[in-house]
């Protein structure tokens, strides 16, 4: 195998894989990088908290650059982002300044949604936020409905639904909301703009989203209950401060996502992808992997800082379609696209339902797949709610484009790797998202 990176212009690089003519076997042990979301969270809870966070493991990409450039703007400071060892003293909460420009988002809807919670509840400050060109056309009318009924002031493009957006904080009301989609970004936004309002701010889910926020805003102080059997958590309004804590980051499961298909679909590998957060909101990825008949095994359980971590041995193994649907879609969200590469090297049909949350991530992920799977040769049928994928087919090396999605570049690396012949993947720097290490990490691979 052979790897190249060349730049297009000083914004883009195109990824060049070359597959080994004799075939290759990825042994040995893999890093991963800090959890996406947790480093998210780690950083806006030690902004607004009082005293001192420290943050260990966080994730050094691009987004959570993005939430950490946007809290510095108001007032929290953060030592620098060059070390995953960072320091937060947070400001307290309700006590942000109002910033002097703009809040970038950048390309993380993550950061937006959840600091729109914070925001619309400092009262007397305005802010405006904004993003890149992917997350200005991401559906914000799913965090802006809700705060508006507790009472936030927010304008934006399109009928208050895009970024840009004006937000004029306000005194709010707690609400009991029933969120029409499982979404932990909405839950998150509501939380946090619940920590500061009058009552009880309660969150009812259709389906089990992503708890991390729930986690870390007990271990923080917060008087929050939650009942899994309703899918509801409340948190109760001006009740207590949030005290700055030691937040150890556990590797990202969606990061490790990657090597472990690698492995599951590459001949003679075996992998040990090591601190792999292992949150049972999340592992919808490995349940999808067993069905379809992959070799898995969790090694050194622990828990850490509140979150389960493990090391996962994976061996490649013959695979076979399954279905992908219902309550497990919100538990896998984010690993849709490497499970879709999965599916092109296994024997059968695997049905992917219930995924239309898809058509509005960073690209519309159903809609990228298909498209850029079926120019390598695979066979895959697009529905407006998901994917058929129908297996095994041999992929050909092709031009391919990652749409900006780091996911996307990510998942068509792996699948270049299984490839008869080169594949070049366009605006390839977009891993640097969540993995900035993935280039790197994919060439010093044992094989
Ligand atoms: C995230 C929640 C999910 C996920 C995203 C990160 C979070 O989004 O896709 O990558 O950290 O809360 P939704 O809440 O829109 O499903």
């Amino acid at each position: 195998m052979v790897i190249a990176l060349q730049s297009v212009d000083n914004r883009h690089q195109d990824l060049v894989i070359t597959p080994s003519p004799t075939g290759l076997s990825l042994q040995g042990r893999v890093q991963i990088p800090g959890d996406k979301s947790i480093s998210h969270r780690a950083l806006m809870l030690g902004a607004i908290a009082q005293g001192t966070t420290t943050v260990k493991g966080l994730l050094l990409g691009e987004d959570p650059r993005s939430t950490a450039s946007c809290f510095q703007a108001m007032g929290a400071k953060i030592s620098a982002l060059n070390d995953q060892d960072v320091t937060i003293e947070g400001v307290g909460l309700g006590k942000l300044q109002e910033p002097q420009d703009v809040l970038n988002a950048g390309n993380s809807g993550t950061t937006l949604r959840l600091m729109l919670g914070v925001l619309a509840s400092h009262a007397n400050r305005f802010f405006v936020v904004t993003g890149d060109d992917s997350l200005r056309s991401r559906p914000m009318s799913r965090v802006i409905q809700p705060l508006t009924q507790m009472g936030a002031t927010i304008w934006g493009r399109q009928a208050h639904t895009l970024a840009p957006l004006g937000i004029q904080g306000q005194e709010l009301q707690g609400i009991h909301y029933h969120s029409p989609i499982a979404s932990a970004q909405v839950k998150s936004c509501l939380l946090l703009a619940g920590l500061s309002a009058q009552g009880e701010t309660t969150v009812t889910e259709p389906a089990i989203s992503r708890d991390h926020s729930e986690r870390m805003l007990k271990a923080f102080g917060a008087d929050i209950t939650t009942d899994p059997e309703t899918r509801t958590v409340t948190v109760k309004g001006q009740a207590a401060q949030l005290q700055g804590q030691t937040v150890i980051v556990p590797g990202d499961i969606s990061s490790a996502a990657f090597w472990l298909v690698a492995a599951a679909i590459t001949p003679g590998s075996e992998l040990v992808v090591e601190n792999v957060g292992m949150n049972p909101t999340r592992t919808g990825v490995l349940e999808a992997l067993a069905r379809m008949g992959a070799d898995i095994t969790p090694e050194n359980e622990r828990v850490v800082t509140g979150e389960p971590v493990a090391d996962l041995r994976v061996k490649a193994s013959s695979l076979q379609g399954c279905e992908i649907a219902g309550d497990l879609i919100p538990r896998l969200i984010d690993e849709v696209p490497i499970l879709a590469v999965a599916a092109t090297f296994a024997q059968g049909t695997t049905v992917i339902k219930d995924a239309t949350e898809l058509r509005v991530k960073e690209s519309d992920r159903l809609a990228v797949m298909a498209t850029e799977l079926n120019r390598m040769g695979a066979k895959i049928s697009e529905f407006p709610d998901g994917l058929e994928i129908t297996g095994e087919t041999p992929l050909q090396g092709a031009e391919v484009d990652s749409y900006t999605d780091h996911r996307v570049a990510m998942s068509l690396a792996i699948a270049a790797l299984n490839a008869t012949t080169p594949t070049t993947i366009h605006r390839a720097e977009a891993a640097a998202i969540s993995y900035p290490d993935f280039i790197t990490t994919l060439d010093s691979l044992p094989h």
